[in-house]
């Protein structure tokens, strides 16, 4: 396995390996590796030579500066673990003067409205940051695959609306949410959850499964607000937004049409630790 740094000498040994016919398999993360992302990566080495994986907490895609100080770094854990996988995986951990060369600032993009839903309204300019990296680190990387997680649902629409809106010559493949045990979707942050909140959180998958079993008895409002009861009910959590959305537009729906397919997004807070889940209903 090959750690790189540097731009430069990643995308030389990069270029060198595809004249010789091999493909690549891009996981863009940010470090802190779980199951969750080993499942991504395990899926790229599936279907490609070689997976190129990048760890690289983006400073432009946090709203808030004590949510960038505070996301988990592990960086040498996290090459031990990739170390595990397989030798035929390529790490670049840039620092972030290598992708912004001192201009720590994000492009803004037009998603044709998907940036404004969910994610994008509770945490501002939010996939501006998202969308100047992923371009960034395909043009660094040049894959001929890359790899995203469903767990982040709206990203991956972004994602490909990025891609087929630049012409971007790279396939996007969505994979499934990975859970533990209890159904809480892997993630990051769950790291810093204290144990009493551990332990609640899997309230959130649980509550995504209850409403998926109205879906199509009751209306879209009557899930909604019976979502928000439960959640004020609750003594640890803090729901931010539970909405049911046709997954196309990601917009919020309050009766169902035929013919479309509707997932259901939350977010909620477990102490300051901003979790996110969603479950497809149809
Ligand atoms: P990060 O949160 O590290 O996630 C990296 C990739 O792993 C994303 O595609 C995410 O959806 C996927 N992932 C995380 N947890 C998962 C789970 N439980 N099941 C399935 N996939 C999961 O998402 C980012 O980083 C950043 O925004 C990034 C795309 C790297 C840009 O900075």
């Amino acid at each position: 396995m090959t750690v790189y740094n540097n731009k430069v000498q990643i995308q030389k040994h990069i270029k060198k390996l595809k004249s010789e016919g091999f493909t690549f398999g891009f996981v863009p993360t940010m470090g802190a590796l779980h199951e969750g992302h080993l499942a991504l990566v395990n899926e790229a080495l599936l279907h490609n030579d070689f997976a190129v994986v990048s760890i690289f907490v983006n400073p432009t895609q946090f709203d808030n500066a004590s949510d960038l100080k505070k996301y988990p770094r592990t960086l040498e854990r996290d090459i031990e673990l990739l170390q595990t996988q397989s030798e035929d995986i390529i790490v670049y951990a840039p620092s972030v003067d290598d992708i912004y060369e001192g201009q720590t600032t994000a492009e803004r993009f037009n998603f044709d409205g998907l940036e404004h839903e969910m994610e994008g309204r509770f945490r501002d300019g939010h996939f501006d940051g998202v969308g100047t990296i992923v371009k960034r680190l395909f043009e660094i990387v040049t894959p001929n695959r890359a790899y995203f997680g469903e767990k982040d649902y709206q990203q991956l629409a972004i994602i490909k609306k990025l891609v087929e809106k630049h012409k971007l010559p790279v396939t996007i493949v969505g994979c499934a949410i990975y859970r533990d045990a209890f159904g809480l979707a892997m993630s990051s942050r769950n790291e810093r959850l204290k144990p009493n909140y551990k332990k609640q959180a899997p309230f959130i998958y649980k509550t995504l499964q209850a409403a998926k079993a109205q879906f199509g008895i009751k209306n879209a409002k009557e899930i909604v607000e019976w979502v928000e009861n439960e959640f004020a009910n609750h003594k640890l959590l803090k729901l931010e937004y539970f909405i049911i959305a046709d997954v196309k537009t990601l917009k919020p729906i309050t009766t169902q049409q035929k013919n479309t397919n509707y997932r259901a997004f939350i977010a909620a807070y477990a102490d300051d630790i901003r979790l996110i889940d969603n479950l497809a209903l149809n």
